[in-house]
């Protein structure tokens, strides 16, 4: 890890009782992962258990439990459809279809430039504004497809910002 991200580590871990460092677990994890193209490698989950003085496998657990964090690379564009109740009434899943055909990818896998990828994940708590996805820090609401046309396009242009 970069000297850029131990001090950004430690300034979070400054937050925290010396002796509660596994408390920092998940920002700890999201610095982490910002730093290295947005994935954390078995490598990178090991150095924070070290940090964090825990057992490697309560990384894993944290990691492997929350859709947020990438066990290998992704897409550039990682388009996060919510597949929750509310989402799926209003054709989420329908939306999420689409999305796939129109990349010509299924759930769960990369376009072969590395640019797109598409995959269900739960409730992101943007209910009443369904079907919805995340694209990097942003949420897009009262998706249509239209929306997802002008998404993919302003993608593929460098327009869309991620944070
Ligand atoms: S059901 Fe989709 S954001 Fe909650």
């Amino acid at each position: 890890m970069s000297d850029g991200l131990m001090t950004r580590v430690n300034e979070l871990l400054s937050h925290y009782p010396a002796d509660k460092k596994k408390s920092a677990m998940l920002p700890v994890l999201h610095a982490v992962q910002d730093a290295h193209d947005n994935w954390l490698s078995l490598g990178l989950m090991d150095k924070v258990a070290e940090i964090l003085e825990v057992k490697p496998i309560e990384v894993y657990e944290v990691v492997t439990f929350y859709t947020m964090f990438n066990q290998k690379p992704i897409a550039k564009y990682m388009f996060e459809f919510c597949r929750t109740s509310c989402c799926a009434l209003r054709g989420g899943e329908d939306l999420m279809e689409y999305t796939c055909q129109k990349l010509g990818v299924k759930q769960g896998e990369t376009t072969a430039d590395g640019m797109f990828s598409v995959v269900g994940v739960e409730c992101l708590g943007a209910c009443g504004f369904g079907p919805m996805l995340q694209l990097g820090d942003n949420y897009h609401e009262n998706l249509t497809k239209e929306k997802i046309d002008t998404l993919i396009e302003d993608c593929k242009q460098g327009k869309v910002n991620l944070h």
